[in-house]
């Protein structure tokens, strides 16, 4: 489980969305995280703290001067076992308090003693965020390096709509989880392509391939969480966007390359984990092809540019990262194409170990040899090949 081991203490502070932090704890309990939640009084005036300790397994803090701790230092206590400080929802009032090193109330003092970093998720009335007492108050915890996650726009619960909401529970994980990835790929611009491409034969019919997509969205993710700005171009897939990756979605491969070729001169990597059509129709019909009973003269098929070797070949080139997706040979098929597209990298997997499932099994091949990773779940592959992807940018 990615949280095994971690201890997170969880503040709730007053607000609607302290209902969700609920949810926020059942799911980082599924992760394995130990948790320990700290209330505000407020929050107690929309959720008990008996919801928390049923779903914790732990008893729940609101009071600066709960007699349960022996030395009377639950402020400092419950940071000290902390990995990681989390407040959600953090309410206007307790961002302010933050940002100005209040501290006169359990939650308060806990976040000004801790010795741990503080992750918050801010939730209010979209008036509230936009305030600039608010924002002075963020760009102040920002310089205080404190991780702003949020807020999100949408239906908020006084009727209004805008930013304010607290990112869902869900997001909140990931952002927890990301946080305890090394940061490999600081300040690096990572670019990528996935999930199939579609070639168009009439207005609703094509030729494409079963790529998931899952690969290059796991690659996608893990690079995120390595602290890489990540640009990622796909065709149609059915796959969530990670969170704080920039996603440009294209049909067909010459969408695909024209949206690469736009932005690759100024990145770091490039990894090429599209499956691209490597044929398209040479001419697509304007109108539904029409079933009249004669046979269908023949499609002509031209070949697609090669998305991979075009960037490789770009004067000062990213370091460019390509997939072998093969049913037999890979290791001679994988190193024929690192050759033969110019790359310094290339990830070679059996289509029968990976397509379309949750779990793969890879090959590096590079100029150090060969380097294969055991099967696993494809982030958990993912965050291996971001791994190695960072050593030899090292070492270039
Ligand atoms: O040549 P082949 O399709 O086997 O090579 C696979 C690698 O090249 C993958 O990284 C894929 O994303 C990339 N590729 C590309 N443009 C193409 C064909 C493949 O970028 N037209």
């Amino acid at each position: 489980m990615e949280l095994s081991g971690k201890h997170i203490t969880l503040g709730v502070t007053g607000g609607i969305a302290a209902y969700k932090a609920a949810e926020l704890v059942r799911l980082l309990i599924k992760q394995e995280a130990t948790v320990q939640v700290a209330m505000t009084d407020a929050a107690t005036h929309f959720i008990t703290p008996v919801t928390f300790q049923a779903l914790s397994g732990n008893p729940v803090f609101t009071d600066q001067w709960d007699a349960r701790v022996a030395n009377n230092m639950a402020h400092i206590d419950l940071s000290r076992k902390a990995d990681v400080l989390l407040v959600a929802p953090a309410s206007a009032d307790f961002l302010a308090k933050l940002a100005n090193g209040l501290a006169d109330d359990l939650l308060s003092t806990l976040a000004l003693a801790r010795d741990c970093p503080l992750l918050v998720a801010p939730a209010m009335n979209l008036q509230m965020w936009e305030k600039p007492a608010t924002q002075r108050n963020i760009a102040r915890l920002h310089d205080d390096s404190i991780a702003i996650l949020g807020p999100a726009s949408g239906d908020q619960a006084c009727g209004e709509n805008g930013l304010g909401r607290m990112i869902e529970a869900e997001e909140i994980v990931a952002e927890v989880i990301a946080h305890f990835q090394p940061k490999l790929l600081r300040g690096k611009k990572v670019l990528l392509t996935a999930g199939p491409t579609f070639e168009a034969i009439d207005p609703v019919r094509g030729i494409t391939n079963l790529s998931s997509g899952k690969m290059g969205f796991a690659v996608a993710r893990a690079a995120q969480e390595a602290g890489a700005q990540v640009t990622l171009v796909c065709g149609p897939v059915c796959q969530p966007t990670p969170r704080g990756v920039k996603r440009i979605d294209v049909t067909s491969a010459l969408e695909m390359h024209a949206a690469v070729l736009q932005c690759a001169a100024t990145q770091d990597v490039f990894i090429g984990v599209a499956a691209v059509a490597d044929y398209r129709p040479k001419n697509a019909a304007e109108h539904k092809i029409k079933k009249d009973g004669s046979a269908i003269a023949p499609i002509e098929l031209v070949l697609n540019p090669d998305i991979l070797a075009d960037v490789a070949a770009l004067p000062t080139p990213p370091f460019c990262v390509g997939f072998a997706a093969e049913s037999r040979n890979l290791e001679e098929y994988a190193q024929n194409k690192r050759a033969a597209k110019n790359i310094p990298l290339i990830v070679g997997n059996l289509i029968q170990h990976g397509f379309g499932g949750d779990d793969n099994t890879l090959i590096l091949f590079d100029n150090d040899g060969r380097l294969a990773l055991a099967p696993a779940p494809k982030l958990e592959l993912a965050r291996q090949l971001v791994a190695r992807i960072a050593h030899l940018l090292e070492n270039r």
